[in-house]
Formats: structure tokens, sequence, C-alpha cells
């Protein structure tokens, strides 16, 4: 098959003809699909049912009876399992409740009101407040900051990770720069894993910063997620930042969402002394101590066999995404109009299109039946500069869903690759 760029009009033409009716017949269907949230599975919320069985006792490692108030950053062996996700000790480990989410908007907003070191160090002191923001990225990263009035940087994402030579001349030359959003393994939405170059180049990044009060928000949302075992090793950001004496510059993120319950799971915070203290003061204005019943559960359930659990959610999402991956290449790969990433793990795929086609893809995918995630979700402000991107949910559909709903993404890809093409570009 020749590549769309090669083709002459009269096979544009015919090309373009054979699409539609390929899209008619599936408009025809009057389908109702949807890749829109990387949700678990129900089969995935299944393999977490014993999570429901009668606990023996209430009572944890350190004698808290979980039933009752109080230890609000968390029992012992909540905080055990947050260290194991994160790679810190327990003792350096907030657990909550079931939104890490809520940890990093608690933690974006006690930097800027009342800092993060009981220091008087604080980002309101500044006139202007911004945050590096590696695109694509996780969209409910930019909410946070747009919901407290901070401005975003873009930095380009890099198969290795957000562009450190970037982000560290944009915080090296603008004070207002006080942090940066991370997603360090399988990142929403492009799937990539920071190397170790990218891994100790931020934890050096704080003393690069203008800011004396930068901080790096590493969200580990997807610390356990590979499709293969033993996992793809990250390095050690916290060792790395003892190293380089910065370790008062981070604040880590994990949760069991995708791992158990989504609605009902356990957030870890994790830090040096002076953020979980200020965590801590500021949780207890709103929470006198989060669910300890369910992290005991959490602990019992997860404990010595993260990896034997997620191998479980492994082999159901594996499949599916050896499906999106096999429906692009036999749709897309000849006439070599658009690329997407191959993860081993974690929830989404991005794909890339021709420049300017996105948000027509998602709209031609919505009248077909198909929802997605808005184009430009990925960004800031929803606004994406090339209009290229498009992220891909595949982990809640069933598979003959999923299956469906990609070729009528493929043939909206197709659709809309055809008319750039013809429009001269
Ligand atoms: C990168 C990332 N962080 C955090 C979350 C949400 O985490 P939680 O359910 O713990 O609030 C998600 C969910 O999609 C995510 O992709």
């Amino acid at each position: 098959m020749t590549t769309l760029r090669e083709m002459r009009p009269a096979q544009l033409d015919s090309l373009e003809q054979a699409t539609q009716s390929t899209l008619d017949s599936l408009r025809a269907k009057k389908l109702s699909l949807d890749l829109s949230r990387g949700k678990p599975g129900p089969e995935q919320l299944d393999l977490s049912a014993a999570l429901d069985a009668p606990l023996d006792s209430y009572i944890a490692a350190d004698g808290t009876d979980t039933r009752n108030y109080g230890a609000l950053r968390g029992i012992p062996e909540a905080r055990a399992l947050g260290g194991e996700l994160l790679g810190v000790a327990a003792e350096q480990v907030f657990a909550f409740g079931s939104s890490s989410l809520f940890l990093m908007h608690q933690v974006t907003a006690t930097a800027l009101r009342q800092g993060l070191w009981g220091n008087g160090r604080r980002w309101r002191n500044a006139e202007q407040v911004r945050m590096l923001t590696p695109v694509p990225g996780y969209d409910r990263h930019f909410t946070i900051c747009e919901s407290l009035g901070i401005d975003m940087v873009n930095v380009p994402m890099l198969d290795s990770g957000p562009d450190m030579a970037q982000a560290a001349a944009l915080a090296a030359e603008d004070s207002a720069v006080k942090g940066i959003w991370c997603v360090p393994k399988y990142a929403n939405p492009t799937g990539c894993i920071y190397t170790d170059e990218t891994v100790t180049a931020m934890a050096n990044l704080p003393k690069q910063a203008a800011a004396d009060d930068f901080v790096i928000f590493w969200d580990n949302a997807y610390a356990a997620h590979d499709f293969e075992f033993p996992g793809v090793p990250l390095a050690n950001l916290y060792d790395l930042a003892l190293a380089a004496g910065t370790e008062e510059h981070l604040a880590m993120f994990a949760s069991t969402s995708k791992m158990t319950y989504a609605s009902a799971g356990l957030s870890f915070c994790a830090g040096s002394d002076a953020l979980l203290t200020a965590l801590e003061k500021a949780l207890s204005v709103m929470c006198i101590g989060p669910d300890k019943v369910s992290q005991l559960r959490h602990a019992r359930f997860l404990s010595g066999r993260i990896e034997a659990h997620m191998a479980q959610h492994a082999a159901l999402l594996k499949p599916k995404f050896a499906l999106v991956e096999q429906v692009l290449h036999n749709a897309l790969n000849e006439l070599d109009i658009a690329s997407w990433t191959k993860p081993k793990g974690g929830y989404f795929v991005s794909l890339t299109t021709p420049p300017g086609t996105a948000r027509g893809i998602v709209q031609l995918a919505a009248a077909a039946g198909l929802k997605l995630t808005p184009a430009g979700a990925a960004f800031p402000y929803g606004l994406d500069p090339n209009d290229d991107h498009i992220r891909i949910a595949p982990s809640f559909a069933p598979l003959d869903e999923l299956g469906a709903a990609m070729q009528v993404l493929a043939q909206c890809v197709k659709l809309a690759s055809i008319q750039h093409r013809r429009a001269g570009n």
C-alpha cells in the first residue's frame, strides 16, 4: 500500500469514499461507546472482592482501634504500604482516604497559602505563581492550578520524561515558577517512564530554580501498574533528592484507586517531616482522622502481594492495549498518517494525528457514537497548540466494545487525514 502522502488525487478520492462509507455504516449501528476516562473495568474491581470480607480484628499494629477517631497520618501498616509504592520509609508517608488528587490539591493550596516549611516561605508571597506542566499531561493537575489561580508554563514531554533542560532553564530564569507536575511511571497520557537521567535531573531541579520554595509534585499514580513482572524499575527520587539535598522540595503521591476500588481506596503523600507536618495541620482543620478501617483492610489485603495482585490486573488490561495497538497498526500504519505510544503498563495511549485534526476527529467520533476525552484536555486550559493529540483510555470497555470503538476511531483518523491532505497539507 502507498502512504497517504504518496497517493494521487484519484487514489485519495476512492480512499475517502471507502472510508466515508465504512464510517456511515458504523454510524448506522447507533453505537454508544466510551473511551473517555481511565476507569478500571468491572472485572478489575472484582479482583478486590476479598476486601469486603469481615475483619477478624479492628486493631492496627500499633494498638489503634481503627473504628475510632484519630491517627490523622494513618495506621502504620497503611503507611508502610504507601512507602512500598513510593520507595520511602513508612514514617515519611501520610496515608489518607480514597483520593490522592484531594491530597495534591491540599498540598498545592497549603504551599500557596501557609507554606510547606513552617518558616514563612509561601507561594502567595510572590506576585505571581506559576507551575511547569509537562505536556501532554493529566488534565486534573491543570484543573488544580486553574482553581487556585496558578498559571501554567508548558514543558514538552519526551519519551524520557519532561524536557529537563527546558524545565531547568524556565525554573532558573523566573522566581514565579514554584513547581512542576510529574507522572513518572506510565505517564498519563503518553505512558512513558522517566529515565534515570530524568529522575536525577528532577532531584537537582530545586537547586537550579530561582524560587527557594520550589516543589516537585511527583504523582506516581501508576507505580505498580506494569503489564509484565518484575515491573519496570523507576529510579528512587527520594534517595536522589537526599543526595542532592533537595528532599524538602518533594511531595510524592500514590493511591490504590486503580489497584482495588477507585472510589474506596487509600491515598498516600510522602516527603520530608516538614511536608507531613504542614499537611497534617491543613487536614486537621477539616478531618479528625481518615477511614482507618479501610486502611486496615487494604493493608491486610495487599501487604506482601502487590505484584501478584497487579499481575491479575495486567492479565485483564494487556489484551485491551494489544487490541488498541492492533487496530491502529492495521488501519493506519501503512498510510503513515498517525503515531501512537505502546505503553507496557498504566492506563493510556497517546495518539498523534496530523496537525489541526484532533478536534475534528473527536467530533467525527462523537457523531459516530464514540465518546473520547475532549481534544486538548491533556493541555492546560484545554489548548493543544498543534491540535494533534488524542488520549485513548482502553481500560473500562469490554474487549468487543473496545474493538468496535477503535474501528470507529481509526476510520475517523483516516477520514480527517485524507481531508487534511486534500486541503494541500
Ligand atoms: C496521573 C493520575 N493521578 C491521579 C489520578 C487520580 O488518583 P486518585 O483516584 O487517587 O485521586 C489519576 C486518575 O486517572 C491519574 O491518572
